[in-house]
């Protein structure tokens, strides 16, 4: 072709990336992998080919690990951690930043083996994939160099199972093992049985880095591999991938005590508001649909349109897509390149059906292509706007107002992330805060980075990485807790006369009320004397809570101050009552510490108080774009179970943080003494708390934990109960995979710095993070 026939076509010639180094260093490797255990790589086993989907082809062959190498690896990791985590936090950085110089050294090669293994296209693996995981590793060297002196008190989780998924395998690596690796932990990771290549590439440099044998073990194989790792003596698992699967690893663990972070599916709202730069706002959708052909968590998949718009930009939409290039992922003009694997290719077409005004860009090539696609004139409740299809498919519906386009992005069983679109900011940055998501991108879509926080809420899953929100999740308290002490209630019996009745009532919707299935159980000082009757609250209750909860949502928008004043009224009522209810707390338990009790339980409300507006998030630095914000949102409606020990400063302890950051609560009170509690609701009756705010239930912790945790009006579930009931709680909480904070049968001490702290806050908020935007 001739320069003058280019200028005349304006077309796009080949520019093909060589894959030589790539294709030279499996050669070099025998083409067969064994698992990386110990510091060295294993013999190849039972093997499985590893193709490239753009071709076919096959790369290399894969061990499928077995039991005994998973047993290998998880033992090597074990061994290896307390000298990892002895040699302190300066030493490890000096290793994570070799690790960082070694990604970087070995860049290409990394971003070529990665486009062959998975069919992203080589411009956004080299300058996507391989620098943001560089990224990770340089950032976590300065948290590992920094633990020692600013996370006091915080010690390594032990050893961390990592499972990732295909679209991502270098990045998710990254993502996981960097965090992981700073804070003192050993990792042992499994790769997606597609996509293992990057990862026995970054085994190499590990050796290469003189990391310490065991520190980081990869194996390979498929789900199966995946499942006896959760099963396996570890003490985190950190798992990105399906909903289905994350749901699987949430039942499988619950009541095992081990930590778990899940990063989830979505189906991200791309919010285009008609005063948007309309040009830019298709410009962001290339990124957010077709970036790694919509084989992307956080794609912005679902499209809401301003109506009075739609159809000009659905035409300039169309009219970017029929520009696309699909084709060879070597290619360095290419934008979109293969799927996975012929079977995902086949269950992209299956779902997407003939619904819909269906625009695609064609011709898309033979082989593993899907065309680019939108499908207009859906309704919200369609199950293609539901339901998560991991493929180049844009759906799209249109919205009216701001308040309807909040409603139908939030109208999603998933909470990961979401676009907005708007010229205006104070629009933007009303919307924003009002999105069921982790992440929120202003006028930008996919960006990602080490300091600013990454993850969801709802079906999305729980947990952040990166930032010093993600650290979190990989690190617990120094201190060890001691198993709890099961305390019973005092018997006696009801012989002595009652001069009035004294049956104390639930507290519900700002109302003492009585339960529903009309029971209630005497109460007994340690004499045996009758205190008074308790009622018996049932699942009945717990709705009527969790309904009243849900009402009362103001709560979440009112000002931090306001909520600071109330906390105050709560503690300045309570102090003038201070000696009934020390009197009431010494009989209830039959020690002499109510006075103590009271006094601190003032000090929590203070405490709350003095949090309430101060908990408030950070500015992230992101080299990509500037500022993102992080902000801290209410759960929502949290359901905790009070400790047994202390009945009046353990819910108090439990409640005030809560409310104080703009959760609703249903308290379930402490189950022997549980009459300190509906005592205190006279407290908040008179303390101006808004009715639904807090209510209070009491009854068999046991019998009760099952209904919180599988209530779908309850974001959150606690249990700091005297009775370990961690187990249904932890899969309860499967089924919405809702947050739960459990005591795993360990005793908390509330008297001591444990009742109070910044955990409570963490566990009382949601992390959000908005990428402002920028550009004059
Ligand atoms: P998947 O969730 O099955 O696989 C992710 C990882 O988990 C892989 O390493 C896999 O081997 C492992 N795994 C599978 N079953 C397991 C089990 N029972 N226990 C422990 N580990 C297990 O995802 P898959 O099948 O590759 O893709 C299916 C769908 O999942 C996609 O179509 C997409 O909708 C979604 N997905 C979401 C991802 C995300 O980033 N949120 C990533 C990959 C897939």
């Amino acid at each position: 072709m001739s320069v003058k026939e280019i200028f005349e076509t304006m077309d796009y010639g080949p520019a093909p990336e060589s894959a030589a180094e790539a294709l030279t260093w499996l050669v070099d490797q025998g083409a067969r992998f064994g698992h990386f255990i110990d510091g060295s790589f294993t013999e190849p086993g039972t093997l499985f080919d590893s193709r490239n989907p753009a071709t076919g082809e096959v790369l290399a062959s894969l061990t499928q690990a077995t039991q005994d190498d998973v047993d290998s690896a998880v033992a090597a990791a074990r061994q290896a951690q307390p000298g990892w985590e002895d040699i302190g936090g300066a030493a490890r950085a000096r290793f994570m930043y070799a690790l960082a110089r070694l990604l970087q050294k070995h860049a290409r090669l990394l971003a070529v083996l990665e486009t062959l293994d998975n069919g992203k296209p080589i411009r956004e693996s080299r300058d996507i994939d391989v620098p943001l995981a560089v990224r990770h590793f340089y950032y976590h060297a300065g948290s590992a160099q920094l633990m020692d002196s600013e996370m006091d008190g915080r010690a390594a989780m032990g050893v961390c199972a990592q499972i990732v998924p295909w679209n991502f395998p270098l990045l998710m690596l990254a993502w996981k093992v960097a965090p992981a690796l700073a804070m003192g932990n050993t990792v042992v990771l499994k790769p997606a049985e597609w996509t293992s290549l990057s990862a026995l590439l970054f085994a190499d440099l590990c050796r290469q880095a003189g990391l310490p044998d065991g520190v980081v073990n990869i194996v390979t194989g498929d789900g199966a591999v995946g499942e006896m790792l959760v099963r396996a003596d570890v003490d985190k698992i950190a798992f990105t991938g399906s909903t289905e699967v994350g749901r699987a690893i949430r039942t499988a663990t619950a009541g095992s005590g081990k930590a778990l972070t899940l990063e989830l599916g979505g189906k991200s709202p791309y919010i285009v508001f008609e005063d948007a730069d309309l040009d830019s706002a298709v410009e962001g959708l290339v990124d957010a649909i077709w970036l790694n052909q919509g084989q992307v968590c956080c794609a912005g998949s679902r499209l809401l349109v301003q109506e009075g718009i739609a159809e000009r930009f659905y035409a300039k939409l169309r009219a970017r897509m029929d520009t696309l290039r699909i084709g060879n992922p070597l290619d360095k003009c290419i934008d979109v390149g293969a799927i996975i694997d012929p079977e995902h290719r086949q269950r992209i077409a299956r779902m997407i059906g003939s619904e819909g005004d269906i625009h695609q860009t064609l011709p898309c090539p033979e082989g593993c292509y899907f065309p680019p696609t939108l499908i207009t004139g859906l309704s919200s409740a369609h199950p293609l706007m539901q339901d998560e299809i991991f493929g180049p498919v844009l759906v799209a519906a249109t919205f009216r107002t701001p308040q309807e386009a909040v409603q139908l992005a939030n109208d999603t069983r998933y909470g990961l992330a979401a676009s907005i679109w708007s010229e205006n900011i104070n629009t933007a940055l009303d919307i924003a805060p009002k999105l069921a998501a982790g992440v929120v991108w202003i006028n930008g879509s996919n960006m990602f980075d080490a300091a600013v926080p990454f993850g969801g809420l709802r079906e999305s899953g729980f947990g952040r990485e990166g930032g010093p929100e993600g650290l979190a999740a990989y690190t617990r308290p120094v201190r060890t807790r001691e198993p709890l002490t099961p305390i019973a209630p005092f018997a006696g019996s009801n012989a002595d006369p009652q001069p009035v009745d004294r049956t104390a009532k639930l507290y519900i919707g700002g109302k003492q009320v009585r339960p529903d299935g009309g029971h209630a159980s005497g109460i007994y000082d340690a004499e045996g004397r009758l205190i008074g009757q308790a009622p018996i609250a049932s699942r009945k209750d717990i709705r009527n809570a969790a309904e009243a909860a849900r009402g009362a949502s103001g709560w979440a928008n009112a000002p931090a101050h306001t909520r600071a004043q109330v906390l105050y009224y709560i503690a300045e009522n309570l102090h003038a009552r201070a000696d009934a209810f020390a009197t009431l707390s010494d009989r209830l338990t039959g020690m002499a510490r109510g006075a103590d009790e009271v006094s601190l339980a003032v000090d929590r409300l203070f405490t709350a108080a003095a949090w309430a507006d101060k908990y408030d998030g950070r500015i992230a630095q992101a080299p990509l774009r500037g500022a993102a914000l992080v902000m801290r949102q209410p759960c929502g409606v949290i359901g905790a179970l009070c400790p047994d020990e202390a009945p009046l400063l353990g819910l108090v302890s439990v409640m005030a943080p809560a409310i104080a950051m703009g959760n609703r609560v249903v308290l379930v009170a402490s189950q022997p003494f549980p009459l300190a509690a509906l005592e205190f609701s006279h407290i908040l009756e008179g303390s101006d708390v808004p009715g639904g705010v807090v209510n209070i239930l009491t009854g068999p912790h046991a019998d009760l934990a099952p209904t919180l945790a599988q209530h779908m009006d309850i974001d959150a579930v606690w249990s700091f109960s005297g009775a370990d009931v961690s187990q249904p709680i932890e899969q309860g909480a499967a089924g919405s995979l809702k947050r739960s904070w459990v005591n795993d049968g360990r005793a908390r001490d509330w008297w001591g710095p444990e009742g109070t702290g910044p955990e409570f806050l963490e566990q009382a908020t949601e992390c959000k993070s908005v990428w402002i935007p920028w550009g004059a």
